[in-house]
């Protein structure tokens, strides 16, 4: 989603701001922009990629120290170069950048509109340019006290970062339901919606909370409540590295972050899974253990990929701690009758720690009672320091917009917090959680034989490149998995593909399956594993063309599918870690043969921090 960067200090803003917006491209975005203060406020933007933005000002001889850029994913208008960010008010004296939505837009644009004011884009964000320049007019106040004002008055979520040609020094950030923070560097200072473009200039942060306002300038930052309230704010070591943000010789984000993935399971479990001592140690749950055992029910709620991984849960948590689990769209919770109170437990999952919904669910559940625990992969994110306690995943930064490495890893910490579970409430034997250890510990070198040769899925994906339609079958805990398959092509490659319980099947989708029709079939669970055949053949007799993900010693299914892709065998209830990398591969090779965006698939964005 939408992203900003701000840089005021010593060094060429525009390069800072450039390389900047070129790290938030991750996010996805449809157009960007820069403004920069030199002799006036010099102001560029431009639909597209950020390299046609660099080309648009190449030539020009910005030398400013200072200045904002953004990357713009549309909610309000059309993509185009004039609904990019920077906005500005009437006389083009102050430029304004935001991420979110400014909810009362349009009661507050037709009341300007009747005081003269003219507008030029479809966005909301031009409003609040407007009402600025109106409040310092109407009320003769200075620029930040104007900023404060304008804030006071908006409805719905912004992070905004403004420059002003008077004021060359100084920028005013502010902060409300979108995430910004603060870089603090030697005589220099960078603003920005997650670390990712600040990295590799300074590893010191301090993170806004909402409703705080700052200025900052060449020497130093100020923060206050929109109400004048000063607030000391704490700086934070980033743990982030340039090389993790790198692609480190990969074509794609996408396929450097599916190959990481043996060591992002292994980062995950790294003194957590202590085999010689039998347990599983969650630092992070200390205290909250005996919550979750006594607790009514435990409601998972995510959006997207960590919905499924939340599913793999629902399965783990029912059978190796016998505690009941219900797994809600965060987006769904929040809208219905909300029965939670403390007596429940409610597990959030997200890999940026920024989603809208999520957050929203978060916030209902505290305010109910409900203790909340999160599992996230930024560290610092908002979701990460509002739920009273949390697992990370450790996954590192992912940046292909298609999450990969944070579903193992979500996955990896839902088993093992259900390990831990299991053990506490007895429900789980020493033996079976010797076992259980033990296979877990082994998943990333599975993960990595897997990864070894990629040869068969590159030729399976190649004969089907341009199916039209996919359809993806898994039972019991590849279920989750054929519904985040199906999400992955349907993201990265344009193909419509659906995901099914695969006895759901006969209730309806057979009826599309032809001899045009791939079907996935996750087969590596040998409860299931007599069912699932008899589902193969039920595709066959239709003409259907099987492409199966199976354990190695599955030769029944081997048989009978068309196509074979064998993985190594592990515990019924760890296949997901296994079953998902294949699937992974199948949609980027199937993407990139289609000669598709990988890793920013159009009109997809990596944190989704509207609603
Ligand atoms: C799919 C994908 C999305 C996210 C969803 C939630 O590849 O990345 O479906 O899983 O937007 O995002 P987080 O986990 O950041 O809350």
């Amino acid at each position: 989603m939408c992203g900003i960067i701000g840089y005021i200090g010593h060094r060429q803003a525009r390069e800072v701001i450039l390389n900047g917006l070129k790290r938030l491209e991750y996010r996805g975005y449809d157009s960007a922009g820069i403004a920069v203060i030199q002799d006036g406020l010099g102001l560029y933007k431009k639909r597209g990629k950020v390299h046609d933005l660099e080309l648009l000002i190449q030539d020009l001889e910005l030398n400013a120290t200072s200045g904002i850029g953004h990357t713009r994913w549309a909610t309000h208008g059309v993509p185009s170069d004039v609904n990019a960010h920077p906005h500005t008010d009437s006389q083009s004296s102050f430029a304004l950048i935001h991420n979110g939505i400014i909810e009362n837009y349009d009661v507050l644009r037709e009341d300007l509109e009747k005081k003269g004011h003219t507008f030029h884009s479809e966005t909301d964000t031009e409003v609040l340019a407007h009402l600025i320049e109106e409040i310092q007019k109407m009320g003769s106040l200075g620029f930040y006290e104007a900023v404060q004002q304008a804030l006071l008055q908006v409805d719905g979520t912004y992070g905004i970062a403004v420059v002003h040609e008077e004021y060359p020094d100084q920028i005013i950030v502010a902060r409300m339901g979108s995430p910004l923070l603060i870089g603090i560097g030697e005589d220099e200072f960078f603003v920005a919606s997650d670390a990712s473009p600040i990295v590799g200039y300074t590893q010191k942060v301090v993170y806004l909370e909402d409703e705080e306002i700052a200025v900052i300038t060449r020497d130093g930052y100020e923060v206050s409540t929109l109400k004048n309230v000063p607030h000391t704010k704490e700086v934070h070591e980033l743990a982030l590295s340039l090389e993790q943000i790198e692609k480190g010789g990969f074509p794609h984000f996408m396929l450097k972050e599916i190959f990481e993935q043996g060591d992002t399971i292994s980062d995950c479990m790294r003194g957590r899974v202590i085999l010689n001592e039998n347990r599983i140690q969650l630092g992070g749950l200390d205290g909250y253990v005996d919550k979750l055992l006594k607790a009514r029910r435990i409601i998972i709620a995510a959006c997207g990929t960590s919905w499924h991984a939340g599913l793999v849960g629902e399965y783990l948590f029912e059978y190796l701690a016998h505690i009941p689990v219900e797994v809600e769209y965060a987006s769904e919770f929040r809208y219905r009758e909300q029965l939670i109170d403390e007596n429940d437990v409610m597990i959030v999952i997200s890999q940026s720690g920024e989603t809208a919904d999520t957050l929203a669910a978060l916030r209902e559940a505290k305010k109910r009672g409900a203790l909340v625990i999160g599992i996230c992969n930024v560290v610092g994110s908002t979701i990460a320091r509002e739920t009273h306690a949390g697992v990370y995943t450790h996954a590192g930064p992912e940046i292909g917009v298609a999450s990969t490495k944070a579903f193992t890893a979500q996955v990896t910490v839902l088993a093992m917090m259900a390990l831990l579970l299991g053990k506490e409430n007895r429900t789980l034997s020493e033996e079976s959680m010797k076992e259980l250890l033990s296979e877990l510990d082994s998943i990333p070198e599975k993960v990595n034989e897997i990864l070894k040769d990629t040869s068969e899925i590159e030729r399976i994906a190649s004969l089907f490149t341009y199916a039209p339609n996919f359809l993806y079958l898994g039972r019991s805990y590849n279920f989750p998995v054929a519904l985040e398959g199906a999400l992955k092509l349907k993201e990265i490659s344009y193909i419509h593909a659906e995901g099914y319980p695969a006895a759901e099947m006969k209730h309806g989708p057979i009826a599309l399956i032809d001899e045009h029709m791939p079907v996935v079939v996750i087969a590596a669970t040998d409860h299931t594993n007599e069912k699932i055949v008899s589902n193969i053949e039920e595709v066959n007799a239709r003409k259907g063309r099987v492409i199966s993900i199976t354990s190695n010693g599955q030769s029944s299914v081997n048989r009978l599918a068309e196509f074979s892709v064998t993985i190594p065998e592990t515990h019924d209830c760890l296949t997901p870690l296994l079953t998902s990398i294949p699937l992974q591969l199948l949609s980027y090779y199937i993407a990139v043969n289609r000669k598709c965006d990988v890793d920013q698939p159009r009109n997809l964005a990596k944190s989704v921090t509207v609603e």
